[in-house]
């Protein structure tokens, strides 16, 4: 609950390697996401290699933090693997949130950048990471150590609440 509550966008990294144990941590939080029906569609594509990075930061208009990021995670979702057609979006950003609130609570710092439904961004990084047509990368996140801290946000509004009906 309370990485819940303090996770924010961290978009600087310190020039430090994210160890092994803690990328495994991230996928295992990403795959212990709900899905519908169980379906689990999601797929994962680790990325560490400096090149890759700096040409995701180029293909992602909003993803230039990439250039300082050590890690990326990107979250594919399989439509084969679909029981109930459409719910994939939803199964890999439940994922994609697991992961983002499992790096918070282990030290790291993390931001979402969407992919899908932008087509533009969805074709390029397919064909540059060599994903097969029917795995759709939905989210890409940047991960690292901190390089600088946010407070927490208040967002709670009681106006978005409604009691039995609208
Ligand atoms: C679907 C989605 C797409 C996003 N895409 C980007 C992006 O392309 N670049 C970026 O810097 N942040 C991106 N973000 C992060 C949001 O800007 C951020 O979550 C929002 O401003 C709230 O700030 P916080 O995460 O610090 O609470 C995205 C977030 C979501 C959920």
């Amino acid at each position: 609950m309370e990485a819940i509550l303090r996770r924010r966008s961290i978009r600087r990294y310190q020039q430090k390697k994210v160890e092994k144990e803690k990328i495994n941590k991230l996928l295992q939080a990403g795959m212990a996401a709900p899905s519908a029906g169980n379906e689990q569609p999601w797929h994962f594509i680790v990325i560490e290699k400096r090149e890759k990075l700096n040409k995701l930061a180029k293909i992602h208009p909003y993803g230039h933090m990439l250039e300082e990021a050590p890690l990326a995670i990107l979250v594919c979702g399989d439509l084969s693997q679909e029981k109930y057609e459409g719910f994939w979006v939803q199964d890999c950003s439940a994922a994609t949130q697991n992961i983002l609130i499992m790096a918070e609570d282990i030290g790291l710092g993390a931001v979402w950048l969407g992919v899908y439904p932008e087509q533009s961004r969805v074709k390029e990084i397919s064909s540059y990471l060599e994903i097969p047509e029917n795995v759709i990368p939905l989210a890409l996140v940047s991960v690292g150590y901190p390089g600088n801290s946010k407070a927490p946000a208040e967002r709670f509004l009681e106006k978005r609440i409604h009691q039995d009906q609208w």
